[in-house]
């Protein structure tokens, strides 16, 4: 299933990453994709070592390390340095699963993707198209986020970006290893932590709140593999 996690840029802050983009040495997408998934994929990346890409990419590893709900979401252990695309007149990604093993550039690491992010960074109502559709078993879910937003769905879902008729859809996208690997478990520990939030309200429920508190870390304790 997909999760969000709203406003992780502001509109005024987005409009600004966009204008640097849009002045960005854009080149070919299909070179980054394997020889399966390049057949199906048509649109522009930045390479990996470009420079703005970098500088933004860390702006936005900054900023999910600030923001409670994506750590609570994704409980992650590593992040891949974000990359950029650009789906334009009539780009599209055809149904692929994302690859399960990443290297970091640069480095001898390597990544498990676990979850799978989309930053929007167009306004919706700039381009037509460019829907995320992903299929979980029979449901096939179908988003477009305002600019600003995070998108995280399990990155072992068979999924497509749509056409763009119209305009310019920007976004970042990237991948999660995370320190509780199975989509289940992440599920009840976030649903958990969501209700620990709810009853950290009322002040009756103090002992509780401690109680389940420690529930939630002895969980993470049991789950969390590296
Ligand atoms: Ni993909």
């Amino acid at each position: 299933m997909f999760i969000e996690i709203p406003a992780l840029f502001s509109p005024q802050e987005v409009a600004g990453i966009r204008e640097r983009l849009e002045q960005a040495g854009w080149r070919d997408g299909t070179g980054t994709a394997g020889p399966v998934a390049a057949k199906a994929k048509s649109n522009l990346q930045l390479a990996d070592d470009d420079p703005l890409g970098a500088e933004v990419g860390a702006a936005i590893v900054a900023r999910l390390a600030a923001t409670p709900r994506f750590v609570a979401a994704a409980l992650p252990l590593r992040i891949l340095p974000p990359r950029f695309n650009c789906y334009a007149g009539g780009g599209a990604y055809g149904r692929h699963i994302d690859a399960a093993i990443f290297g970091v550039p640069g480095s001898p690491e390597r990544v498990r993707s676990d979850l799978s992010a989309t930053l929007f960074l167009s306004d919706p109502d700039s381009y037509d198209g460019g829907e995320l559709v992903a299929e979980f078993g029979m449901v096939r879910e179908r988003i477009k986020l305002p600019a600003g937003h995070l998108l995280l769905y399990p990155s072992n879902s068979l999924h497509q970006v749509m056409p763009v008729t119209r305009g310019a859809r920007f976004a970042s996208f990237f991948w999660i290893q995370s320190l509780v690997r199975d989509q289940t478990k992440r599920s009840v520990l976030l649903q958990l932590d969501e209700s620990i939030q709810a009853l950290a309200a009322i002040e009756a429920a103090g002992e509780e709140v401690v109680r389940l508190t420690g529930v939630y870390h002895n969980l993470l304790r049991e789950w969390a593999a590296t």
